[in-house]
């Protein structure tokens, strides 16, 4: 068991473009970061090396989240070295389109176990930590803006981001007073740019604020929910306006 009064987090999706800003940001606030990872083996050792200067007792394991036995193997192993979670920050996911009538079981069920599965089963295991202890906890899921949009040709994980926001509120109301549940849903933040088709330019038209996200913008708005203890339940948009277009 690790002895220091740190703040321990466990992460899921740390080794992510987007993820791995959050790990970190995390670690520099003070945190204990036990994260997981699932193909990306050596981004996550990388990683762990640059957390392990802000935060020595950081830890990293495998974990394919759409796998309950993983989650609960992933557990298991953080309960051996921590006393206490203090937040989950439910990160990993996976990403791809495919026109509707071309969707397979398979990708169906590669991006709805991941997302939506993955994120509901590693709740329920935080949450069995969390509320046998008097400290509570928070929780924050990511979702997408895309679970409010109608993307036609990403039906399953649109579908899995909106099913991550309704958990999220669910969870809020089910824990609550003892354990906050909220969910931030980015718009496209500038390192995932590779990932979107069409021109950057056609993108940012759309955008009122007039530019991608940044990962700092992500990350601002974690720390704010870490301030604060009377928020839970809640979706906050991290678009620059996105969904007022
Ligand atoms: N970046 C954006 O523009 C953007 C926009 C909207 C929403 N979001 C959301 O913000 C979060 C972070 O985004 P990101 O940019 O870091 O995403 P990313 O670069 O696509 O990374 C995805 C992460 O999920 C992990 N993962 C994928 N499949 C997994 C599985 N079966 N089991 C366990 N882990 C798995 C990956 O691990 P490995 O690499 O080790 O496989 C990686 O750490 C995600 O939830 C994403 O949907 C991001």
């Amino acid at each position: 068991m690790k002895p220091s009064g740190r703040k321990v987090c466990f992460m899921t999706g740390a080794s992510g473009k987007l993820g791995s800003e959050i790990a970190l940001s995390i670690a520099g606030q003070g945190y204990t970061v036990f994260f997981t990872w699932h193909a990306s083996e050596e981004k996550a050792l990388d990683l762990l090396d640059k957390i392990r200067w802000l935060s020595p007792e950081s830890m990293t394991t495998r974990c394919d989240v759409s796998k309950t036995a993983d989650i609960a193997a992933a557990f298991d192993l953080f309960r051996k070295n921590f006393p206490k979670l203090d937040l989950l920050m439910a990160s990993a996911s996976n990403f791809f389109g495919t026109p509707l009538p071309d969707v397979s079981e398979e990708q169906w069920d590669s991006l709805v176990d991941t997302n939506l599965k993955g994120t509901f089963f590693t709740m329920q295991e935080a949450v069995r930590i969390m509320q046998n202890q008097d400290s509570g906890g928070k929780i924050i899921t990511m979702s997408d803006i895309a679970a409010g949009m109608v993307w036609r040709d990403f039906a399953p994980y649109t579908v899995s981001k909106a099913g991550i926001q309704h958990l999220t509120r669910i969870f809020a109301k089910k824990y609550a007073p003892g354990i906050l549940v909220n969910s931030i849903a980015p718009g496209t933040v500038s390192q995932a740019l590779e990932s979107i088709p069409g021109p950057g330019n056609e993108l940012i038209g759309k955008i009122p604020l007039g530019r991608l996200g940044d990962p700092l913008d992500i990350v601002k708005t974690i720390l704010f929910l870490l301030e604060n203890d009377y928020i839970t339940g809640q979706v906050i948009n991290v678009d620059g306006g996105r969904l007022l277009h």
